[in-house]
């Protein structure tokens, strides 16, 4: 029997509630497949870790965490600790410990959601965004001087390094080249950026001469929003920096449907650490603990995690499963304009899952 160590850390807010959705799938998969098992160990590091420990995870963290396959990952943030408290001391660290340099956010229309977009309803937006996800914007480099003085200084820097940008290059066009289409788009937004992002778009001109057969087009930033609204079906696998790729990939979600069905994995693709899968979203004070928050993202993100563990059929089935539920209107949680709750989108789910699903 094959047997994977999953690390479990549902963290805050409605990451406690769609991490607990997300178990229930998988134990619904391991008895339905039987070839393989997982083992979850639950990690209660977060918000509440903090407020009790003053860290928002033990100091030998990745040490611990290093022995398992994957990380099943909730969400982070909280109504009163400050946001670069809890994100620094939790997710980015892991993401940057572990070199997870290459962070997947796949979008697609899944059957019976509607889009925002007119004429939208499936094929037409099948996207993967491909993040940079250790260096760029959030490399954490900068300061503050003069602390409250009227000459109080604050530099964020974003870093571009050659390894950085070659690697996250390479691994957006082979990812593109494994898509039929074989269609990458590198966005950048060097025409006001002119050192980082230059560099950026000469590598990406460099490193694209090893995929002859990956067409590619550059797009800036600020354009690219509006492509994705206009002309979805222009785009297949899009490659952007860290904060352009996370505002980027929170509306691709929404073109979707709702942040609630955005899943993500943060991958390290020389597989020297565990890789961590999680939701899109945040904690979503607005909904914490009502019972409504969407736990579709957190199955998507569990189908990517079966898959990176090689457990493709498992992966498909969970998927097929998710997509046969989403066609009923009523397994829509809020967010999709249904009223369906949290438990009875992860009964229907599970009852899918056992069904014969093909
Ligand atoms: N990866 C992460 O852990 C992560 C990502 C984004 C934001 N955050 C943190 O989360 C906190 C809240 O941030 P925010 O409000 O900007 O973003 P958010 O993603 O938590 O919520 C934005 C909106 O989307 C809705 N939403 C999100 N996920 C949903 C789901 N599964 N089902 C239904 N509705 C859903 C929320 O109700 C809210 O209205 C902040 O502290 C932020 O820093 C963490």
């Amino acid at each position: 029997m094959r047997t994977h160590k999953i690390a479990v850390i549902p963290a805050d807010g409605i990451g406690k509630e769609v991490i607990a959705a997300g178990l229930k799938a998988m134990e619904a998969l391991q008895a339905r497949c039987g070839d393989f098992a997982m083992t979850f160990e639950h990690f209660p590091w977060g918000s509440d870790y903090y407020r009790a420990h003053g860290r928002m995870m033990d100091a030998d963290g990745l040490e611990r965490l290093k022995k398992f396959d994957a990380i099943y990952f909730g969400a982070v943030g909280d109504p009163v600790i400050p946001d670069s408290i809890t994100l620094w001391g939790l997710r980015l660290p892991i993401c940057q410990g572990f070199d997870q340099y290459a962070n997947v956010r796949p979008t697609r229309v899944l059957p019976g959601l509607t889009s925002p977009l007119r004429h939208v309803n499936g094929p037409e937006l099948d996207w993967v965004i491909v993040r940079e996800n250790s260096e760029g914007e959030y490399a954490g480099h900068g300061g503050r001087a003069h602390r409250g003085f009227p000459e109080e200084v604050g530099t964020e820097t974003a870093v571009f390094t050659r390894t950085g940008v070659t690697r996250i290059m390479r691994f957006a066009h082979k990812l593109a080249a494994s898509r039929p289409r074989k269609l990458l788009t590198i966005v950048t937004k060097s025409n006001a950026q002119r050192h980082g992002m230059v560099m950026w778009d000469e590598i990406a001109a460099e490193v694209g001469r090893e995929f002859p057969d990956v067409t590619v087009d550059k797009m800036l930033v600020d354009a690219m929003t509006q492509r994705m609204v206009l002309n979805p079906a222009s785009l297949d696998t899009i490659v952007a920096t860290n904060l352009h790729a996370d505002i980027l990939s929170d509306l691709a979600a929404a073109l979707a449907g709702s942040l609630g069905v955005g899943p993500t994995g943060n991958i390290d693709p020389e597989g020297r650490f565990p890789s961590m899968f999680e939701p899109i979203h945040g904690s979503a004070f607005d909904i914490t603990g009502k019972g409504i928050a969407n736990p579709v993202a957190t199955f998507w993100t569990g189908a990517m995690m079966l898959d990176h563990l090689g457990e493709h059929a498992a992966a498909k089935r969970l998927m097929t499963a998710v997509e046969l539920i989403t066609r009923d209107p009523a397994n829509h949680t809020p967010d999709l304009g249904g009223n369906a709750s949290t438990a009875k989108v992860t009964d229907a789910v599970c009852e899918a899952i056992r069904s014969s699903n093909e």
